[in-house]
């Protein structure tokens, strides 16, 4: 069937829904197994999610205000990618994280970190003909959340991809190499193989580099398929 081409029901990088150690999951995992819902024409051939009406300065976090936010500048950039490993174009990359003190801009994030009037934390950028991407952000902080006593997430930035229609979305998360908190981080251990969790993580690339400007790291995005990238739990 036409629509299954999009589908990532039975992803095996996906992590469960239900991972009792990230507690909030315990809360809204499913009860009971999902329904396959037959894909028709309206699912597979829309909407688009603004594809068109992104500008090449959302893809930089750091010109957003009047000033420079402060913080480590980096470039993150990369692919893509089917299961075939084939470029797919024209994908909606949408990014959100916390600045360089670990700090949401956002309500419910009240911990005692500063925000940072030059730094909101969210932009997007649209794959090429390649299916490159590349942003340029600040890298973001550890935090702390409480799951468990004294719990801390590794530095990470929260994307979205959004493909050619309404179904094929990946939500996920990606991390920074060698961040001593992955151990302890019960969302990132939630991908029970250690060879996938590591494809969540990105990886140094001074090739991209800017010499007297930014650090670089390379994260591709596999979709599908025995190398796909595991979706966040929460949207898996
Ligand atoms: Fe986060």
């Amino acid at each position: 069937m036409q629509g299954d081409v999009y589908s990532r029901a039975g992803n095996a990088a996906d992590p469960p829904s239900l991972y009792p150690a990230y507690r909030s999951t315990s809360l809204r995992a499913p009860l009971s197994a999902p329904i396959p819902i037959p894909q028709t024409l309206s699912e597979i051939t829309g909407p688009l999610y603004g594809q068109a009406d992104v500008m090449p300065e959302e893809a930089d976090l750091t010109r957003q205000h009047g000033g420079e936010p402060l913080g480590e500048r980096i470039v993150v950039h990369g692919r893509v990618l089917d299961e075939a490993g084939r470029p797919v174009p024209d994908t909606l990359i949408e990014i959100w994280q916390c600045n360089a003190a670990g700090r949401y801009r956002h309500e419910v994030d009240q911990h005692p970190a500063p925000l940072d009037p030059n730094f909101t934390g969210a932009g997007r950028v649209v794959t090429d003909t390649e299916g490159r991407y590349r942003i340029t952000t600040i890298k973001p902080g550890a935090y702390p959340w409480r799951n468990h006593p004294n719990a801390w997430r590794p530095a990470h930035i929260h994307f979205s991809l959004f493909g050619p229609s309404f179904l094929t979305r990946l939500v996920t998360q990606m991390y920074f190499p060698g961040d001593p908190l992955f151990a302890f981080d019960p969302i990132f251990n939630s991908v029970p193989d250690p060879q996938v969790r590591e494809r969540m993580v990105c990886h140094f690339d001074l090739d991209a580099t800017e010499p007297e400007w930014a650090l670089a790291y390379a994260f591709d995005f596999v979709l599908r398929g025995p190398a796909a990238t595991p979706g966040d739990p929460d949207n898996a």
